[in-house]
């Protein structure tokens, strides 16, 4: 096996796949463009939805890059040694091209031939099959016909992969392990934490929608390749904290802390990289969307820093080491230096008392073995603790925590003061007036009439609303004809002037899903969605406003139809 830095591991994965016919992609911004709805990109297919969906892809047909990801969902992992919020994904895909032979053969060649790793220190999951969908048998026989041991081979069911949201492309898939600590036992255990999941090929040739599985036009692969555990196995580390990628963050820390505390030390550093990069994007903390995660993370390190003896303005001083080691290949670190160093600092100010105000407070409240959900929100409203800075005391002081009922107050709390405050909406309303409310309704039968007349798989990818016009981007491969605009135009009208009456429930996500509510392709939803219904002919998750009764709205018009980016369409319309 080669000892590699990250930089020659990226380097190697890139040059591997142009040799063998890929061409590379640009790495796109941690915050999609086409899509206010959705936060942070999640995995490198995440912008290369409309390919996988059929759209042309101007490159061709089989592509590769390496893709900066958010991934909230694995915060509570951060301080074990292989999950992050933040991580680099090398990615290769393939649009209708190769299929699971050249992948997996692909996949076995770079591991073993580019990286030198022993196919003795491999493992391979593959996809078990349920009720619909049967076991992926292809993928072992390829596995066992390069030399991979069938004690080697699981099949699992959860290896299934996306949708990236609620619905669109999916598949199963085959994920590959590298055993980390000593030599590797004959039998594969996922369980066991040695074994480290370094890639994972996708085989994208499902489109979920939101009544089932459909096949996909085309078969597509989509691998994730991430960088740090790739490092942590080629440099011979216990955790991904000590590889390169993180050897002057993890320095720097340890020449402020005045105690040990590995766990505090992964979340700093963890926390301070994703929170450097969303920063970059020139996002402030604040209490929504991507200001808010990224609040959340500044002041969780800063409670963690505590842990370690750290009392004030330590995170400019990391970040700026930060900027330092990864502006090379990400320049706008650099370009954005200014803006990153005095927006986290005068975050950490901000917070500063808060924290030891909510810690001494914290330390009076007299909890059973529990701490209920409006304590938790007490914390959140009073002293600005995000729900992980109380979960982390919960653990620490072994006691429950309620979530769901912190959730369902910070949901409720949220629309009250999304009422009264300038904030950018979901749906990018900005101000609620008369006619961007009766837009805002008419985007709602906007989406469903091109959904009724171009297909159910069509995804709201932006919408954007002024006073004067709404514009609605949308994933379709090609321009819509006269006709077919006409008609979405008539069946808009149609339904303004039925008077549908418009209502809203709120109801689990789940449940909303199984009942075929529209929703937008985004990371996450709150347990419990606000759903606008309109009569029988639209339901979609979303938080308002909108008209009591569509017969107010006037006349529907489309003026303009055209491409935003490629395989997105772009529309915009008045009520006149
Ligand atoms: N989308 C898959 C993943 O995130 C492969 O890239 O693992």
């Amino acid at each position: 096996m080669l000892f590699m830095k990250s930089f020659e591991i990226r380097r190697k994965y890139i040059e591997f796949f142009k040799k063998n016919n890929h061409e590379e992609i640009i790495n796109f911004s941690l915050i999609p463009e086409n899509d206010p709805t959705v936060l942070f990109t999640t995995a490198g297919m995440h912008p290369l939805v409309p390919y996988l969906l059929g759209q042309k892809h101007p490159q061709g047909t089989r592509l590769v890059n390496y893709q900066i990801c958010i991934r909230t969902q694995d915060i509570d992992e951060v301080g074990d040694n292989t999950h992050l919020t933040f991580f680099e994904m090398l990615g290769n895909w393939s649009l209708g091209n190769y299929w699971k032979d050249e992948a997996i053969r692909l996949s076995f060649k770079f591991l073993t031939v580019e990286l030198k790793i022993p196919k003795e220190r491999l493992a391979i999951s593959i996809f078990k099959g349920n009720g619909k969908i049967p076991k992926d048998k292809e993928s072992e026989s390829i596995w066992l016909s390069l030399g991979i041991k069938k004690e080697r081979i699981k099949e699992l069911s959860d290896n299934w992969w996306g949708p990236a949201g609620s619905t669109g492309p999916c598949g199963p898939d085959t994920e590959m392990f590298v055993y980390v600590n000593g030599k590797a036992p004959k039998e594969f255990d996922p369980k066991d934490k040695n074994w480290v999941e370094i890639w994972n090929d996708v085989f994208m040739e499902y489109n979920k929608t939101n009544s089932g599985y459909e096949f996909l036009r085309q078969k597509n692969v989509d691998t994730g390749f991430g960088i740090e555990r790739a490092a942590m196995v080629l440099q011979n580390k216990s955790s991904v904290y000590e590889t390169d990628l993180f050897e002057n963050i993890v320095r720097k820390i340890n020449s402020m802390s005045k105690g040990e505390n590995e766990n505090s030390l992964r979340i700093i550093a963890d926390h301070l990289r994703a929170s450097c990069f969303i920063l970059a994007e020139l996002v402030k903390p604040s209490n929504t969307e991507h200001g808010y995660i990224l609040r959340r993370l500044l002041r969780r390190s800063m409670r963690h820093a505590r842990l370690l003896g750290i009392k004030e303005n330590f995170i400019p001083e990391i970040l700026d080491v930060i900027i330092e080691d990864y502006e090379k290949d990400y320049p706008l670190l650099r370009a954005n230096r200014e803006f990153i160093l005095t927006n986290a600092g005068l975050e950490e100010e901000k917070f500063q008392s808060s924290l030891e105000k909510g810690l001494q407070q914290f330390r009076k409240m007299n909890f059973k073995n529990k701490i209920s959900g409006e304590d938790a929100f007490y914390l959140y409203q009073s002293f600005g603790f995000p729900l992980e800075i109380t979960k982390d005391l919960a653990g620490e002081n072994k006691l429950k925590i309620d979530e769901e009922t912190f959730n369902r107050e910070f949901e409720k709390h949220q629309e009250v003061s999304r009422k009264g405050a300038e904030q950018k909406f979901k749906s990018g309303l900005a101000d609620h007036s008369e006619e961007t409310t009766k837009l805002h309704t008419a985007t709602h039968l906007l989406f469903q009439a091109l959904r009724n007349n171009l297909g159910r798989e069509i995804k709201q990818m932006g919408s954007n609303i002024t006073k004067e016009r709404l514009r609605f981007d949308f994933s379709f491969p090609r321009a819509l004809t006269k006709d077919e605009l006409k008609k979405i135009e008539d069946e808009v009208n149609w339904q303004i002037r039925r008077d549908l009456k418009v209502s809203r429930t709120e109801m689990p996500f789940n449940e909303a899903m199984k009942k075929g509510v529209n929703a937008f392709f985004r990371e996450k939803y709150p347990e419990i969605v606000s759903v606008y219904i309109m009569g029988d002919y639209s339901k979609e998750v979303c938080t308002g406003p909108h008209v009591v009764h569509t017969g107010v709205m006037g006349h529907f018009k489309i003026q303009k139809e055209q491409s935003s980016s490629s395989g997105i369409r772009r529309i915009k319309a008045i009520l006149e």
